[in-house]
């Protein structure tokens, strides 16, 4: 984050409503990096390719037990540090005796943000065309064949593609360019109210299709042998990705945190906010599947065939359809600044380059990496860079990326956090820094951090490897 936001969090404190304001700022930022493409785009389509309610259960379980607590981990090294990730697990590390390695957790931050940013930009620029679309009526009375194959005209087409991808990532460029905060509370104080209420009415419309319970059982009773190990790290690498957690975007945040607002309870709130959206995405979007007869298991372009129909049908609907996409592009940006900031940050900081330079410079090698992903889905389509291992027949190099992100590296820094702040951290340290004195809390915390996390993503990773 910017040194706007430092500055004012220092004034702000001293204003009368500032540490009120400074919580809210807070959730709001952090709000606003874990709701994104993650929860609309990316929870429904991995649910459906997963086969529904065990997997959401084991998404669940995995958000409350393991992402809670190490969110909470890296809010704490933030705020105690007070430095960029990479800073402020030094001066965490110096003062408990640690080696300073743990700052390597800094490193692999700005690597996997770098990455995820390269296919986020494409998938934020399918939401901005889908703006064009829906103000220009294509969705009217679309069937869903229709709908389909202006996706797949879409995803066909890698020079559209690569526009929209240039757009998305130009936009995000710019904000970080000129830096994040004002900009950045403003649109997430609009946007999370109004993207809430829109999905609340897409439910509402998936109540009349005549399928809703048949999307409520696909998403909420769970089947177990639908579900295969694949599918559980999956599950978990999810839960690091749509929390943003693991490559400490939670630490960037958290070091502009005020010293009296409690770690825990917002952690908790913005892992609720985040759940909620997703849920709500996919009770909107599972009963439009079953009305008709499409494939829970379509992919990345579910959403995408399905909201249009809706859209489509509803009254008001070109008004409704180009609000929502023009929200989804805002939920993106919002999620994409986060994503940015990091590798621009490092280079302001490590290498002198100022901060409008040093945008151009990420955003334009971002914007490189991103043409993988563009390829991918059209002349790469049946590349498969690593098809000699039955572990990854037939995933394409943006699958590949996908999965060493989220399925690796975002799992194994969350496992660095939880590893730091339970077990370098001293007990006293760790609770002073979460400032849980009394009560259960710091207990249930310290098991979480110490035990089942690590054991967890352990566990997870070993049955992925045999
Ligand atoms: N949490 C964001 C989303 O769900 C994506 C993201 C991942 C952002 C990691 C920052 C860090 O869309």
């Amino acid at each position: 984050m910017s040194t706007e936001l430092r500055t004012k969090t220092t004034e702000e404190k001293s204003a009368p409503h500032g540490l009120w304001s400074s919580r809210m700022v807070f959730i709001l930022a952090a709000t606003g990096s874990a709701v994104g493409l993650g929860n609309i785009w990316k929870f429904p389509y991995i649910t459906g390719e997963n086969g529904g309610g065990a997997f959401v259960l084991v998404y669940l379980l995995c958000v409350a037990a393991i992402g809670i607590p190490i969110m909470m981990g890296e809010v704490l090294i933030g705020r105690k540090g007070r430095k960029s990730p990479i800073n402020s697990m030094r001066i965490l590390a110096d003062a408990e005796g640690k080696s300073r390695a743990w700052g390597a957790l800094g490193w692999s931050g700005v690597i996997a943000s770098f990455i995820i940013l390269s296919f986020y930009s494409v998938i934020g620029g399918w939401a901005t065309t889908y703006v064009g679309y829906s103000i220009s009526g294509s969705f009217s009375g679309a069937s869903a064949e229709t709908v389909s194959n202006l996706f797949s005209d879409l995803l066909g087409n890698p020079w559209k593609l690569t526009l929209w991808h240039t757009v998305f990532m130009g936009l995000t460029t710019l904000v970080v360019a000129r830096g994040v905060h004002a900009g950045l509370e403003k649109a997430v104080k609009f946007l999370m109210p109004t993207l809430f209420v829109l999905l609340l009415m897409l439910v509402g419309f998936a109540m009349t299709t005549g399928h809703f319970g048949a999307g409520l059982e696909f998403l909420f009773t769970p089947d177990f042998s639908k579900l295969t190990t694949a599918g559980v790290l999956t599950a978990m690498g999810h839960a690091f990705f749509t929390l943003s957690l693991g490559m400490g975007v939670m630490i960037a945040y958290g070091s502009y945190l005020p010293e009296n607002v409690s770690i825990a309870k917002t952690s908790i709130i913005v892992s609720l906010l985040d759940t909620v959206v997703a849920l709500l995405a996919g009770m909107a979007i599972f009963p439009l599947v079953f009305a008709n007869g499409m494939e829970p298991g379509a992919g990345p372009g579910l959403i995408f065939k399905t909201l249009p129909i809706a859209f489509g049908q509803i009254p008001g609907g070109i008004v409704f359809g180009t609000l929502f996409f023009v929200l989804l592009v805002f939920a993106a940006l919002t999620s994409s600044i986060s994503l940015l900031e990091p590798t621009v940050e490092w280079l302001e900081e490590h290498r002198g380059i100022n901060r409008k330079l040093s945008a151009l410079l990420t955003g334009g090698a971002i914007w490189l990496l991103g043409l993988v992903s563009v390829l991918s889905f059209n002349i790469w389509s049946d590349v498969a860079p690593l098809g000699m291992f039955e572990a990854f027949a037939g995933k394409t190099p943006f699958d590949l990326l996908d999965y060493l992100t989220a399925s690796i590296m975002l799992p194994l820094g969350g496992l660095l956090v939880a590893l730091f702040t339970g077990w370098a951290m001293s007990k006293e340290s760790a609770r002073e820094a979460l400032d849980m004195l009394d009560g259960p809390g710091f207990d249930v915390w310290r098991l979480l951090v110490r035990y089942v996390a690590p054991i967890g993503v352990t566990i997870v990773f070993f049955y992925n490897l045999g």
